[in-house]
Parts: C-alpha cells; structure tokens; sequence
C-alpha cells in the first residue's frame, strides 16, 4: 500500500457499509479520499471520526442519478487535489421489485448502478487520461451479476444491473488497454468454485435425467449434495449457498487434510437418505493454515461415484511451479477443474483466478 500514500482515492456511496469501511481503511492507510454520497449529516460523521489518522478524509453530497452533479464532484475534486488516482463504483440500490414491478424501481437501481458509476468511470479516467495518472477503477460486485436468482425474483432487476456492471467492467477494460491507458479496472466477486459447481450441477441433472425422464430440474437439484473439508474456504461455502444444493463440511484429520475414509462415509450416509452426491472440493493450500488435501484418496472416489472432482490451489497452486512442491499434486489427474490465483503468490495486482 505505501505507494498510495497521498494518493487521492474517490469512493461512491461512502456513507455507509461497504463504502464506509472502504474509506476507513484507505485513510488509516494514508490515502487521500473523497467520499461521494446524498447523505451529508452521515459524511460529516466519518469525517469527523477520522480526523489525525495517516490520510484524509473529505466529501461531496452526490446523487449518481444527476449526470451534471457528477460531472460538478469530479471537477471539484481535480481542482481541489489535483488528481483522482482511484476510483472505488460502490454505491448500489435494491429496491423489491421484480420483472414485473414498478418501472421506477427500475429505473432508479439502473440509474444508481450501472448509469452513475459509468458517468464517474468516465470522467475519473478523462482526469487519469490528462494528467497522465496510472489509475485504478474497482466496480464493487456481486456473484448476482453472475447467474440469475433462481428463487428469488424480487431480485431480478437488480441482478441485471450487476450483470450490466460484469459487462461494463470488461468492455472498459478492453478499451483502455486498446487506448494503451495505465489504468487497471477490477471487479470484486469469488467464484470460481461456484462455477465449477454450477457446471457440475447442470452435468449432474442432465445425467440423472437421461435415466428418468420424468424428474423435473428442481427435484434433483434439491436432492444434490457437495463435499469439503471443514478447512475450505468462505467462497466454497458461499457457492452452495447460492448454487441452492447441501454443503457438507467433513472434519479434517490431524493435518488438516481431507481424507477419502471421512468423505465415503459421509457418501454412504448421504445415499442412504436418497440424495445425490455430485461434487467435491477438495484444497490444496488452504487459507488459514496451508493444508493439503489428499487428491490421490479423494480422486479416485468423485470418480468411482460419478461426482465432480474440483481443486482449489486459489492460495498454494502457484507453489507447484517448484517441482520439490509437485508432489502434493499427486492425484490430480481425476480433477474435473483446478484453480488458482496468479494474485496471489505470482503478485498480479489486480483479483486474477486462472481456471481449467
Ligand atoms: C483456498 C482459497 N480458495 C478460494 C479463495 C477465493 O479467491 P478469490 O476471491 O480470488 O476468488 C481464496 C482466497 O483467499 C483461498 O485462499
């Protein structure tokens, strides 16, 4: 972080949540930031409360419906510190109405997430452009912008602006490299491991309906279950919470490791109750304490049980490199899919999770 220190970050919706706590930590970090937000009373607050740490922290009362109001927060910005080295798209609205609902909920969450942060992406980096600045723009997202909520309609719309922010962020990252621009654009979302679930998912159904025709998507799905080690990380978690199938979190042995003896009983106890194991993540390189789990015991049950074999080396995988590190791969052939982080340990300065 210390070659932010006094540089000046803009963040959107920094009256509250996200935004807040963004402005916090960059400020103790030493940063220069500008919190834009309609809630002036909230702004004054945080400015007060971090007063005499490292960095600063200032505000301008935004309302991202109003391109013109924007357009005035930015100038004043640039005139005031003289630049805008981050850009932080975090302010967003859901509002309970679905497809059918009120066009003006509509039009208010299109406007405050997806029109809004694109009037600030642009006018951030015509100030990055001009001044030459080697900036970054992080769009705050969501695994919603990813896959449409089955059973949740109310969320529909609201899903349709973060898979408009997905769209945006790519294309504007294609169009600032194309431009040869400095400026790195990230988005925020886990989940390579729930897209290896879904995909499992949608393998495990078809297959099953191949036998019998006559179950319907949602009668399997509710009967689907997933395996790791009580080891894995938030985001496997998070994938079968939003991939809508059970979880199951099976205790690692005295290493830490996931071990073939634990997940078959689980299996069995599971086929006795007439669910359907289908997926498994195994780790290499877990986070809270770099345990390995064992591939070659694992392996060869997902395969033996027509389930799919995923591996997340996330934080180790970049190890492997190292061939005296290989030797954890053992195994690794029955993997389905594997990933990992080039931002972790290869030190790529933007979220990178290279997939297979
Ligand atoms: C083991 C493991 N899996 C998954 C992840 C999620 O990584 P990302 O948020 O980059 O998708 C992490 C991140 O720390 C991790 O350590």
């Amino acid at each position: 972080m210390d070659k932010w220190v006094g540089k000046v970050a803009v963040v959107t919706g920094a009256s509250s949540g996200i935004g807040a706590a963004t402005c916090r930590r960059l400020v103790d970090r030493g940063m220069i930031v500008v919190g834009f937000a309609r809630r002036e009373d909230r702004l004054e607050e945080l400015r007060k409360e971090l007063m005499g740490k490292l960095g600063e922290f200032h505000y301008y009362k935004v309302d991202l419906c109003l391109e013109k109001n924007i357009q005035e927060a930015f100038a004043w910005v640039k005139g005031t510190f003289k630049s805008v080295d981050v850009l932080v798209n975090n302010a967003g609205v859901w509002r309970n109405s679905d497809a059918l609902g009120n066009p003006q909920d509509w039009k208010l969450m299109f406007e405050t997430n997806v029109l809004g942060p694109s009037i600030c992406s642009k006018e951030a980096v015509n100030i990055m452009k001009e001044l030459k600045i080697n900036g970054h723009i992080i769009n705050i997202n969501s695994d919603i912008g990813h896959y449409p909520p089955t059973l949740m309609a109310n969320m529909s719309v609201y899903s349709a602006t973060k898979f408009s922010s997905v769209s945006i962020t790519e294309s504007l990252r294609e169009l600032l490299a194309l431009h040869k621009l400095p400026i790195r654009v990230t988005t925020t979302s886990s989940e390579a491991t729930f897209v290896c679930l879904l995909a499992a998912r949608t393998q495990a159904i078809r297959r099953i309906q191949e036998i019998n025709p006559e179950l319907e998507d949602v009668e399997i799905n509710s009967r689907l279950v997933a395996y790791c080690s009580d080891q894995a990380h938030s985001s496997v978690e998070k994938a079968g919470l939003i991939g809508l199938v059970k979880m199951r979190f099976i205790e690692s042995d005295d290493s830490l490791s996931l071990r073939g003896a634990q997940v078959m009983e689980a299996i069995a106890t599971d086929k006795k109750q007439n669910l359907i194991p289908f997926f498994l993540c195994a780790t290499l390189g877990t986070t809270g304490a770099c345990a390995f789990d064992k591939l070659e015991e694992l392996g060869p049950i997902c395969h033996a049980e027509d389930m799919w074999f995923h591996v997340d080396a996330a934080y180790a995988g970049t190890a492997f490199i190292c061939p005296e590190f290989r030797h954890w791969l053992s195994g690794v052939a029955y993997a389905d899919s594997i990933a990992f982080n080039p931002s972790k340990w290869m030190m790529v300065h933007f979220d990178c999770t290279a997939m297979w």
